[in-house]
């Protein structure tokens, strides 16, 4: 049975039945609710194996109602729901960009749905590049503020029902990531070098040019990705609270001089994705 969901869909309840269908298809009993969602980004996925502890289940992404299959490398498509400590978990190995031609509302379409299955909490992962000349590829970034970049690229919110804008527009003003999460993470004894920073978003797919990177730099930006924030603004406005963790995988672009590419991206990435793994386990242990 597929199940309708319009590019309008984006209340709870809207959600609801593909809730329902998802858990029916992981063979989950109707009343199954997971607390926490973690979306694991380009070449991070296998720190899922260090969450999940004992028993989980899996469906690819292509199979699970109203989302879309990831197609870049390092991206696996797949959902593992586990249990790790008290907590259960969603695991998204993988996510879908807007620069592969998806619309916000594909985008984000992940978040509403486990939100839909109860989460409360959400921690976003993904790799970025590091723009402050301390940040070194393989150390992470706690995301404490964003910014989008200021030109043309980024797909409007326009597909949302008006009162979803109204309702966003409305919302805090301190933007989506909770401190008190940020303050969890870092009392977890880890071999990882963890700074914060701010995380800009690009539209991609092609890397920055060394201008862009200077003009960020300007603008305040600590690391750079293509993903993340409309993840992390729908939570909000699902009343989920936020982490979020970039790994710096390679130092911005013209400010180092060796030629960027998905590859190196996704080199470091693997060099620290089970440390990533054992952290997010401990993590969820404190929370
Ligand atoms: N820029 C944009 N996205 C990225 C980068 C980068 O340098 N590294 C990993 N994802």
């Amino acid at each position: 049975m597929s199940i309708a969901l319009s590019q309008h869909t984006t209340t709870p309840a809207d959600w609801q039945p593909a809730a329902q269908q998802t858990l029916r298809l992981a063979g989950l009993p109707e009343s199954w609710r997971a607390d926490v969602g973690i979306v694991l980004g380009s070449g991070l996925g296998a720190a899922a194996e260090h969450i999940a502890e004992g028993d989980c289940c899996e469906l690819r992404m292509g199979e699970i109602p109203g989302l879309a299959a990831p197609h870049v490398a390092g991206h696996r498509g797949r959902w593992l729901f586990a249990r790790c400590g008290q907590h259960r978990v969603i695991v998204q190995q993988g996510r879908i960009h807007s620069y592969e031609g998806h619309s916000t509302a594909a985008i984000t379409a992940h978040i509403r749905l486990m939100a839909a299955l109860g989460i409360r909490t959400l921690i976003l992962t993904n790799a970025a590049g590091g723009i402050r000349r301390e940040f070194r590829p393989g150390e992470f970034m706690a995301i404490i503020d964003h910014l989008r970049a200021p030109h043309a690229g980024f797909p409007a919110w326009s597909e949302t029902v008006a009162a979803d804008c109204v309702r966003m527009q409305s919302g805090p003003q301190r933007g989506p990531w909770e401190s008190g999460l940020i303050r969890t993470l870092l009392s977890v004894p880890t071999s990882l070098h963890i700074h914060q920073g701010v995380y800009a978003m690009m539209p991609g797919p092609a890397y920055e040019t060394p201008a862009e990177v200077r003009m960020l730099q300007t603008l305040g930006a600590d690391a750079v990705g293509m993903s993340t924030i409309p993840e992390a603004l729908t939570a909000a406005d699902c009343g989920v609270q936020v982490l979020g963790l970039s790994c710096i995988t390679n130092i911005a672009c013209g400010l180092s001089s060796s030629p960027l590419s998905h590859a190196e991206v996704t080199a470091t990435a693997l060099t620290v994705e089970s440390q990533l793994g054992t952290l997010l386990r401990d993590f969820l242990h404190r929370l």
